[in-house]
């Protein structure tokens, strides 16, 4: 990668600031997702673990500690913590979806089967809870549970609402709360709390998280209606085919005419689609703007995320966590 790359993308900076820690995590990651008795689980967890992934989560919790004047090595634990807990939800919500494409590979789901991405997910999360408990810290273990418990709930929750076409905004959000921004939040928040932060600056990184994790996924949901699958490593166009209800659907849906209504009522209602209708779909959110009032939604999100940030510390670390707030969003501007 050329410097000027480098210099551009905020998570790779992260990356090369804290490399001794994300180094030490990754061995961690190795470490722990070892099996005495089911080499599938390391098999498994391995194709996963080396397509590699941006390891965001993890840089949170080890910016926010260090951003904190954190000088121990726990941060490391529960950073290992916090990318187990996403490789076992993104284990879990492939076999959901459904998905055959992750970091750009074929999904485990397809290479091996849903019971193995179950099973295998299983292992991760209990593996995750075993980590956290070495930190002996009760505050940080709730926070970190809490934050598993609202993944699901977001999960069940967005089940429960697809091909729903009176789900309002609310209700996406409470979504996206859960199944995204939960594990942001958690994050940059036990970063904070292993360094014995004061309050307001833990209170500041959750906050910061949390906007994070929320302009994230509203950014994922506007690009699986106009990325392309090479930049997003996993398909797009998926989330109509599934029925699902994200921001610029909600938008559109509720400007809908009588032929749109029925359109949408029978693509995502019904789930009876037929070829042309994701054209047709884009086109719709297009001509009401909500593709457009979605990113402004992104966009809005970000900047929260980088108000948070106001009572750490000044410095390079808060710049870069700044950044990754704009990076995020670069993607959709
Ligand atoms: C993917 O998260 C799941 C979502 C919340 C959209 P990332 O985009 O952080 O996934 P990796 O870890 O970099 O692959
Ligand atoms: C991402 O959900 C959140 C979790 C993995 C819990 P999505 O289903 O929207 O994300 P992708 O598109 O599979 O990454
Ligand atoms: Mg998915
Ligand atoms: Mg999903």
């Amino acid at each position: 990668m050329c410097l000027d790359e480098v210099r551009s993308k905020p998570h790779e900076r992260l990356s090369a600031h804290l490399s001794d820690d994300l180094d030490a995590v990754n061995r961690l990651i190795r470490e722990r997702m070892q099996s005495e008795h089911a080499p599938r689980i390391p098999e498994v967890t391995a194709h996963l673990v080396e397509a590699g992934g941006k390891r965001i989560r993890p840089l949170l919790t080890l910016a926010a500690a260090r951003l904190c004047g954190y000088d121990g090595e726990m941060h490391r634990l529960l950073a290992a913590t916090v990318e187990f807990i996403h490789t076992a939800t993104l284990l879990h919500d492939d076999v959901v979806d459904e998905s055959e494409q992750r970091r750009g590979r074929p999904t485990a789901n397809l290479l091996w089967d849903n019971q193995s991405s179950v099973l295998v997910g299983d292992y991760l999360f209990a593996k995750a809870f075993l980590l956290m408990v070495e930190t002996g810290s009760i505050r940080i273990l709730e926070i970190l549970s809490r934050a598993a418990a609202t993944i699901a709930e977001g999960e069940v929750l967005q089940l429960s609402v697809a091909r729903d076409l009176s789900t309002g905004e609310d209700v996406y959000s409470k979504v996206i709360r859960g199944k995204t921004a939960a594990l942001f939040e958690a994050a940059t928040e036990v970063g904070g709390v292993v360094a014995g932060a004061p309050e307001e600056q833990v209170a500041g990184l959750a906050g910061y998280g949390d906007a994070l994790g929320m302009a994230f996924q509203v950014v994922d949901d506007l690009l699986d209606w106009g990325g392309t699958s090479g930049e997003m490593g996993k398909n797009t166009g998926d989330d109509f085919r599934e029925c699902k209800i994200t921001l610029p659907v909600i938008r559109a849906v509720a400007r809908a005419d009588a032929d749109e209504r029925a359109f949408w009522e029978r693509t995502i209602g019904k789930g009876r689609q037929e070829d042309g209708d994701l054209e047709i779909a884009r086109g719709l959110l297009v001509r009401h703007g909500a593709l457009a009032e979605t990113r402004q939604v992104a966009l809005d999100y970000a900047a929260r995320a980088k108000a948070a940030l106001a009572p750490l510390p000044a410095g390079e670390l808060r710049d870069m966590l700044s950044d990754l707030a704009d990076f995020v969003v670069a993607r959709i501007s």
